[in-house]
């Protein structure tokens, strides 16, 4: 199969990683998490324009990306535009590899693929998405005030990632809105495939995924 880009965007927390792990698995298309990009540069430290110029794969394989601290570290080195124009080609070349490709993060519709052949945006209430995000990381066994410092967490994410100046979140104009407040992964999942296969289908490709 040619090229195929998903582009897949939206706030920390709304099941974006969840679903583009499940469409790529299921399309047989490869994956690129471009949030771990921001995590890796942010947990090198140092100077962040240096880091993100010289970002090796070996650097996205770290351990300790997944935690809410390099989330945070991502976030603030998100904003500096000279790391971002760096790590735009690594992106579009990935997503125009042969066979299909499914990028998640926050500006891929908008900036990195506004070419892309499906446009997903992933959302939920900052509430459900704080709570998702609570029983992650412990649930009833946290601390007490853990619930409310998620949630003001997740809001300040959300304002540093769709209030800055540079390739801020939001939808593109042509997304699809996919809001998964009141869905089950499945549920989710099963939506985002029939958008997916819906386009596939437009564009004179074959939805079923590979035997
Ligand atoms: O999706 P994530 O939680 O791994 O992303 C971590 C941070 O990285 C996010 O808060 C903002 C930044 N990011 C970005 O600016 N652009 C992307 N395409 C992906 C992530």
């Amino acid at each position: 199969m040619s090229a195929f880009t998903v582009a897949i965007d939206g706030p920390a927390a709304a099941g974006k990683g969840t679903i583009s792990r499940a469409v790529a698995a299921h399309f047989g298309f490869a994956h690129l998490d471009t949030g771990l990009l921001y995590r890796a540069v942010g947990a090198l430290g140092g100077d962040p324009v240096a880091a993100a110029q010289g970002l090796r794969p070996e650097d996205l394989a770290r351990d300790d990306l997944r935690s809410l601290e390099a989330g945070e570290a991502a976030s603030r080195v998100a904003v500096i535009p000279e790391v971002r124009a760096a790590l735009v080609d690594f992106q579009r070349a990935f997503a125009r590899r042969e066979g299909g490709a499914v990028l998640d993060g926050r500006d891929i519709g908008t900036v990195i693929c506004p070419d892309a052949e499906v446009k997903l945006y992933v959302t939920a209430s900052a509430e459900v998405r704080a709570h998702r995000r609570w029983l992650e990381t412990g649930g009833p066994d946290s601390a007490p005030g853990s619930h409310e410092a998620v949630l003001a967490q997740v809001r300040a994410r959300d304002a540093r990632d769709m209030g800055r100046a540079d390739a801020p979140l939001r939808p593109a104009d042509d997304a699809v809105m996919l809001d998964t407040s009141e869905l089950s992964i499945g549920q989710a999942v099963e939506r985002a495939i029939a958008v997916i296969a819906a386009q596939m289908v437009a564009a004179g490709l074959n939805p079923h995924p590979p035997a």
